[in-house]
């Protein structure tokens, strides 16, 4: 099988690893892929939103099979498109199709399915600029923070949690002014939650799914979870909290009621859901739904998955998930986002990196990284993973952080505390 990646961060180089280790896979390609992705195959230079670009590299490389790693291709509707035209309509697609892409696309829409599927998840209200009355009022009957998240796409940085009433609603004034743009025309406020997070993927043709390993993401640029938040600066797998009995109940509570309220509201969907949890003393909450994978919690995740992905993927685009099985690395994975100082902030791109030729006993996953002139250069704020398995998380993360110190870039930057809070 040909088979096309779509993105150009660590999340798609973790794909295209785990991918060319199938004996189903023959040529891969990515779109754009970054230097990491040229090591299992073909870069082709057309963007994630090119649709008709697209179109055109699946014809001239005969692709079979197309896995989208980010989000916004997905709501924009890519699947859409490839069913809707017949020249490529028998590639197979994983991802979701626009409505149930709105799961991530749209906090009010994912909001709404929740509410109509008894699914766990904050208290919350919609707003936009013909009802912020009422939106006002909400926020004074929560108590502090006030969480306030942009309708909309605003890549990773649409939430809000503010702890001043007064503050927060300013600040809900200026959101459906056009803080984000479009994307906060409507706005969700939320209860806020305390609790530890955690990232549970699976994987879906809509009818049955396959549990994949979870993760703990850190979001934020600081040690001891403080600043700004990222992309994410590493990840942590399996997750020492997880065990079966909280396992269960996010089948039992979460999962299993949105796969069945996906079919239920005839959503048809197929490819990866990733379950963004809060552990409330025990007990499993939504705080967001994603219609991908994790980045940087697959270039954890997918070092513990042992079956094929590529059979994964195949049974997610025909309807036969039933007839798969998923077998887990019992051992423990860490990524270590090395990142470009500035991060997440303005950050400068072009850097040289050395020293990845001496990384030892871990994969090195290309996040942010371009070749220029033979030389692999920083193309973006987030710009290595450096993922390793060990027989426990100190082991892991010891190795990483060991060759975290052997590859080298002006200004590079990374947490050393991960794990500190497991
Ligand atoms: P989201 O984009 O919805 O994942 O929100 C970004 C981050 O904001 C989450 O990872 C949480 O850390 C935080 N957050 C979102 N919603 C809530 C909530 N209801 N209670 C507490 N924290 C939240
Ligand atoms: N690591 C969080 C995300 O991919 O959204």
């Amino acid at each position: 099988m040909n088979i096309l990646v779509i993105g150009s961060g660590g999340r798609e180089h973790a794909l295209g690893w785990k991918i060319k280790q199938s004996k189903k896979a023959k040529n891969l390609y990515f779109a754009p892929g970054n230097a990491g992705t040229l090591e299992f195959g073909t870069n082709l230079e057309v963007g994630v939103s090119d649709f008709q670009g697209l179109k055109k590299a699946v014809l001239e490389n005969e692709i079979d099979l197309i896995v989208v790693g980010p989000e916004v291709p997905l709501v924009e509707g890519i699947h859409d498109f490839f069913v809707g035209d017949p020249e490529i309509r028998n590639v197979k697609v994983v991802g979701p199709k626009k409505t149930g892409a709105q799961l991530e696309g749209s906090k009010d829409f994912a909001k709404d399915f929740m509410m109509r599927h008894n699914i766990p998840t904050a208290r919350y209200f919609s707003v936009t600029k013909n009802n912020l009355d009422e939106g006002i009022e909400f926020l004074g009957s929560l108590t502090a923070p006030y969480v306030l998240k942009a309708d909309g796409l605003a890549a990773g940085k649409g939430v809000l949690i503010i702890n001043d009433l007064s503050e927060a609603q300013n600040s809900l004034r200026e959101m459906l002014a056009g803080k984000f743009g479009q994307a906060s025309k409507k706005v969700v406020i939320e209860e806020f939650l305390s609790g530890v997070e955690v990232s549970v993927f699976v994987i879906t043709d809509g009818k049955d799914y396959k549990l994949l390993p979870e993760a703990k993401d850190y979001k934020r640029i600081g040690e001891g979870d403080t600043g700004l938040n990222t992309g994410g600066m590493g990840a942590i797998s399996p997750v020492p909290f997880v065990d079966e009995e909280f396992i269960s109940k996010v089948e039992s509570r979460i999962i299993i009621p949105t796969i069945n309220g996906l079919k239920v509201d005839q959503i048809e969907y197929n490819g990866f859901i990733f379950f963004g949890l809060i552990n409330v003393n025990g007990d499993p909450f939504v705080i967001e739904y994603n219609v991908r994978m994790g980045d940087p919690e697959t270039e954890a995740v997918l070092l513990r998955v042992k079956s094929d992905l590529v059979d994964l993927l195949e049974g997610a685009a025909d309807g036969t998930l039933s007839e798969k099985e998923v077998e887990f690395e019992e051992r423990t994975a860490v990524t270590v986002m090395l990142v470009a100082g500035g991060y997440p902030e303005s950050y400068e791109k072009g850097k040289v990196i050395s020293g990845l030729n001496r990384v030892a006993n871990s994969t090195v996953f290309h996040a942010g990284t371009k070749m220029q002139e033979n030389s692999v250069v920083t193309n973006g704020g987030r710009v290595l993973a450096v993922s390793s398995l060990g027989e426990n998380m100190t082991e892991a993360l010891a190795t990483s952080y060991r060759n975290a110190e052997l590859i080298q870039f002006e200004k590079k930057y990374y947490r050393k505390d991960l794990g500190f809070d497991l």
